[in-house]
């Protein structure tokens, strides 16, 4: 079945591990997280943008999610990721969605609070879990260095206030790292995890898993990181899967085949993440 995740991070947290939190953009790659997590009895969490549930369809992900779960039997969460759009994150959640993020941390704090505990509210009363972000977890673009500059971190007192005015059940607070692909390993400021960990019974949630040093997000993982969401490592890797095929046999024509490339380099690189994380058995 489709499941909140709250539990599951709950679980995660009081023993040192993270789940994953894999964005798939294509039904392939839903497939391929979820034969990961199959084959090595993960917990996973299946996350999509609001543009990839514009673009795959609401109840074709929900069924799809659902079909993961019925045919691997490993319980999944699909999880709503970044989300400022409330009436998105109600259809989402009566869909069959069982966690969703509301993303108010472009708004002053207070603000925040207010558009986070209105969700709260509505997704508590199916038990739906809630994520919701404190700081700024920048975006790499093209030339930018990893700078953590320009990149509001998240204060430890205000998180425990954050989480205290809201009840939120998962915080993602900005410790420095950044989405996207980056040229460096962008700095994680790990003493805060941990200040922010003690302050917060909610698990924490990494933003911007794909351009962290393996060391460093299994230090993350350590001081109480509990949810590592990974994106644009798995699209490319999929993509590059693709490009591969053409490049060695232009003619292909079978979807079949060089879907199964891309699928496999997801599913292999999915696995490579969850044992960093250190989820593998724990489903
Ligand atoms: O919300 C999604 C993630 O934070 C993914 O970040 O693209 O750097 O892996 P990433
Ligand atoms: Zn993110």
């Amino acid at each position: 079945p489709l499941i909140s995740s709250t539990e599951m991070l709950q679980i995660a947290k009081t023993n040192h591990y993270a789940v994953c939190a894999f964005n798939i953009h294509s039904f392939e790659m839903l497939q391929a997280v979820a034969e990961a997590a199959a084959e090595t009895s993960s917990p996973i969490i299946i996350q999509t943008s609001i543009n990839t549930v514009k673009y795959l369809g609401l109840n074709y992900l929900v069924a799809a999610a659902a079909a993961a779960s019925e045919n691997t039997g490993i319980p999944i969460t699909l999880h709503l990721d970044h989300c400022t759009d409330f009436d998105m994150i109600v259809r989402c959640i009566r869909a069959g969605y069982t966690s969703v993020m509301i993303d108010a941390s472009m708004h002053p704090f207070e603000e925040n609070v207010r558009q986070t505990r209105k969700i709260v509210e509505i997704a508590s009363a199916g038990g739906v879990n809630v994520e919701a972000e404190l700081g700024n977890v920048g975006n790499a673009s093209e030339d930018s260095l990893p700078g953590v500059e320009g990149l509001e971190l998240a204060d430890p007192e205000a998180c425990k206030l954050f989480v205290e005015s809201t009840r939120v059940a998962t915080l993602a607070p900005a410790i420095g790292t950044v989405h996207g692909i980056t040229r460096q390993h962008p700095e994680i400021d790990f003493a805060r995890i941990g200040q922010i960990a003690e302050n917060v019974d909610a698990p924490l949630v990494l933003h911007g898993g794909s351009s962290i040093h393996a060391a460093h997000l299994r230090k993350a993982v350590e001081l109480g990181i509990a949810k590592v969401n990974v994106a644009t490592e798995l699209r490319v890797a999929f993509s590059e899967a693709i490009r591969q095929v053409f490049s060695s046999r232009p003619e292909e024509n079978d979807p079949r085949r060089y879907m199964n490339a891309a699928k496999e380099a997801v599913k292999r690189l999915a696995i490579e993440k969850m044992e960093i994380c250190g989820c593998i058995g724990k489903a």
